[in-house]
Parts: C-alpha cells; sequence; structure tokens
C-alpha cells in the first residue's frame, strides 16, 4: 500500500473535534511494513497526540525503530508540516536523508529530508560525556 493511501485513509479516523484539523501520518519502516496515525485530541487541550507521535507509536510497538519513509496528509492550505516536537520525534528514528512528504488532500506535496526539517538536530552525540559509569 502507498503512503499516500495508507495516510488518507487514517486520517478518516482523526479525533479532531476541537481543532476540526484532521491529520493522518504513514511510515514506512525499514521492514517495509507500513505503519498509522491520526491526530488525537483532548478536551485538555495538551493531552492531544499528533499524527506523527500515533504512526511512530505503532511502529516501535511493533517492533520496529527506523524509518525509511514519512507522509503526512491534511486539509491544509498547504502541503502540511509537522510541528516542532514532531520534527524531533521523527529525528529520534530516521537518518538525515529520509524523505518527509508532506501533502494536502488537494494533491498538492512537497517532499523534504529529515535534515532539512529539522537543521541542527539535537541528537545523541552532543551527550557524548555521558560514559555510563555514574
Ligand atoms: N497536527 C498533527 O497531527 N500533525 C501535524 O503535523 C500538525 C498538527 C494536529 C495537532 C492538532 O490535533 C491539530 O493538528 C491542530 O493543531
Amino acid at each position: 500500500m502507498s503512503l499516500l493511501t495508507a495516510a488518507t485513509a487514517v486520517r478518516e479516523n482523526a479525533y479532531a473535534p476541537y481543532s476540526r484539523f484532521k491529520v493522518g501520518a504513514a511510515i514506512r519502516a525499514t521492514s517495509g511494513t507500513v505503519y498509522t496515525g491520526c491526530n488525537v485530541e483532548n478536551v485538555a487541550y495538551p493531552e492531544g497526540t499528533c499524527a506523527e507521535a500515533g504512526a511512530i507509536a505503532a511502529m516501535v510497538a511493533a517492533g520496529e525503530t527506523r524509518i525509511a519513509d514519512i507522509l503526512v496528509i491534511a486539509d491544509s492550505p498547504a502541503p502540511v508540516p509537522p510541528c516542532g516536537g514532531c520534527r524531533q520525534k521523527i529525528a529520534e528514528f530516521a537518518a538525515q536523508d529520509v524523505m518527509v512528504t508532506l501533502c494536502t488532500t488537494a494533491g498538492a506535496s512537497m517532499a523534504i529530508t529529515v535534515a532539512e526539517l529539522l537543521p541542527g538536530v539535537f541528537n545523541a552525540a552532543h551527550m557524548a560525556h555521558i560514559d555510563g559509569s555514574a
């Protein structure tokens, strides 16, 4: 199944009564398996979760931790960009050259790399002083 088809389908299940902004995300893990997620809002607004976070959680729950390809779709005027928190979440599980495809339900899309999505990413190398002996 294509990531576009998968993300478009899961977006229909988004629970977004507060923003009325439904988002779908689909990840192809390095095994080839596709994992999907949608945004799930809450009346306590900060407790809501993004579509990307849902797809990542599904991937990790299935025992996989490497993203080969990821696509996000929403009914937005321009291809929907992941929020800052989701950029860091994606970077945790994807190489810098992995493509992130941003789509609108109207058919527009753009593709950028993880490196372009989150320049100056905080990663484990920034904690190189931690040697585990403490
Ligand atoms: N949202 C996502 O799920 N992913 C994005 O990339 C952008 C924003 C959700 C969060 C919230 O439920 C709604 O869209 C409005 O911000």
